[in-house]
């Protein structure tokens, strides 16, 4: 019997035998974007509507392709809100969202932020969304980013305020918050990363250099000089860099350096303050 279930379970046994490791979720996300709902849980005989086979069919076929589900259907889910990917940003990954976390829970609610290297603009459109008094700017060193970023604040209604810079080069001012989620893979994790980022994924939004330090190095020398008294960085971290970049901010005369762990208890965020 050739119905909607069939069909699901049918694409979910592919992607299982090629190895995907969430095949249910994928083809589940697929199908409601394919089929404007969740008919694949359909059992009784209902005639298969072409036009809905042959794009399902289609996504399954890119995803076994190793195509990000996001790509496919065309944005990620991030904090609160869905943001428009594509191949010229990096997907928001849940665990950024200990970034947005830790400045929604700064008490003041007028801030001046900085996010460093915005991609999709997650961050940055994040907390402007949660902190609407605050005065909240994005950058870039990648054009194509920056666009996909400007789309999604006009789609979100969010203030942000978008400069194209290699790291501080084109920044003016000075801010009481400056976010960043740089690159930090090291050379030797490159190869090994799942193919659906190495293919798929910018790798200016990943590469870092041998030990994954380049883009801290950059950003750590200059950060005294943009941050106002007091203020704040919050940063990403890869895994096993805490060490590294401990040593990193202390040479650039950071006394308070806090590391913060997401819910696998992997180091994750690092919070830098300016003596006041
Ligand atoms: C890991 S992605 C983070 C994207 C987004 N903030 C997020 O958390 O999903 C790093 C971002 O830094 C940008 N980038 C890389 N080199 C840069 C540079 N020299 N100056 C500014 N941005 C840079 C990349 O284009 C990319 O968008």
């Amino acid at each position: 019997m050739n119905n909607y279930k069939n069909l699901f379970e049918t694409s979910v046994k592919k992607l299982k035998i090629a190895g995907f490791r969430n095949p249910i979720s994928d083809c589940r996300k697929l199908f409601n974007h394919c089929a404007g709902s969740d008919a694949y849980k359909d059992t009784d005989s209902t005639l298969l509507d072409k036009h809905t086979n042959r794009i399902f069919d289609f996504a399954v076929r890119r995803r076994l392709s190793q195509e990000p589900v996001s790509h496919i259907i065309g944005y990620k889910d991030f904090w609160k809100t869905r943001f428009y990917v594509n191949q010229s940003v990096l997907d928001p990954r849940p665990e950024t969202e200990l970034i947005v976390e830790k400045v929604v829970r700064l008490s003041s609610s007028k801030l001046s932020v900085l996010d460093l290297g915005t991609g999709t603009g997650c961050i940055a459109i994040s907390i402007a969304l949660e902190k609407a008094y605050s005065e909240v700017f994005a950058s870039d060193i990648s054009l194509e980013a920056l666009r996909v970023a400007k789309f999604n604040a006009k789609e979100l209604g969010a203030r942000v305020s978008f400069i194209h810079s290699d790291w501080f080069t084109n920044i003016k001012n000075t801010f009481d918050v400056i976010v960043s989620n740089p690159p930090y893979v090291c050379a030797n994790d490159l190869i090994s990363l799942p193919l659906t980022v190495q293919r798929f994924e910018p790798r200016l939004a990943l590469a870092a250099g041998e030990l994954g330090l380049d883009c801290f190095r950059k950003i750590a020398s200059k950060l005294n000089d943009y941050l106002n008294p007091g203020g704040i960085g919050i940063f990403e971290i890869g895994f096993n860099q805490m060490r590294s970049i401990k040593n990193l901010f202390e040479t650039h005369g950071f006394k308070q350096i806090d590391f913060f762990f997401d819910l696998e208890g992997k180091e994750r965020v690092v919070c830098v303050k300016k003596d006041a």
